[in-house]
């Protein structure tokens, strides 16, 4: 399973690259205005200089929500660099907008999927990535792996190429379950990543080796 960040914060992106784990990173426009990148041409040099760290894809989200609208954004962002990838909301004009990228070579990722339906429609208009929002399924009490298990079955029904980026992971356990669930990818914040390293058992029998070694 590849493991992208989902943030635009910089040092945040290093840090996990350093680590030598990272495939890629997904951002999006609540992240890149966290970050307070403002204006287009800030918001363009931002992605750049995220291509720049990282080796794999980075997801960059269009804001335009008319098919023209889409396809003016997205052939831009897709021309700054070959890692962008077009994110691409899961709405009519978006169908329309992937199934266009997809003919012109262009990765795209579906965002904000939240049921097998939408997964189906993605795959089918040709979306390199499709993003099931698991946490916030889980938010409003509603089973998001349930969607990434379904998702994995009619995908392989089909042999559909369509990548599944399980987002809006929020915590190790989210990650544990979408490797079990055969996710292609799961994007998380650092925080999530990092806390796969703890246990308290590595803890305890490190401090004993290091002592033993001394002896
Ligand atoms: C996905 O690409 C989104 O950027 C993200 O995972 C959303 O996560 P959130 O629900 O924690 O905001």
């Amino acid at each position: 399973m590849k493991f992208f960040i989902d943030t635009a914060n910089l040092a945040q992106i290093k840090e996990a690259q350093d680590l030598g784990v990272l495939d890629g990173v997904t951002t999006n426009p609540s992240l890149m205005a966290k970050e307070g990148i403002k204006g287009q041409d800030n918001i363009l040099k931002h992605y750049v200089d995220i291509c720049n760290i990282v080796t794999g894809d980075v997801s960059a989200e269009v804001i335009a929500t008319d098919f023209e609208g889409m396809i003016k954004e997205g052939e831009a962002l897709a021309e700054l660099h070959e890692q962008i990838v077009v994110k691409i909301p899961m709405i009519k004009d978006g169908v329309k907008a992937i199934k266009y990228f997809s003919e012109k070579g262009i990765k795209t990722n579906c965002t904000l999927v939240f049921s097998a339906g939408q997964a189906l429609l993605a795959a089918k208009a040709g979306a390199t990535y499709v993003s099931p929002f698991v946490g916030r399924l889980d938010d409003v009490s509603t089973d998001g792996m349930q969607l990434i298990e379904d998702i994995r079955i009619i995908y392989d029904n089909y042999g559909f190429e369509t990548e599944i980026l399980a987002a809006s992971v929020r915590h190790p356990m989210h990650i544990i379950q979408c490797a079990k669930l055969g996710a292609d990818v799961a994007t998380c914040p650092l925080s999530a990543i990092t806390a796969l390293l703890n246990h308290p058992l590595t803890d305890k029998g490190l401090a004993q080796f290091l002592a033993d070694a001394k002896k």
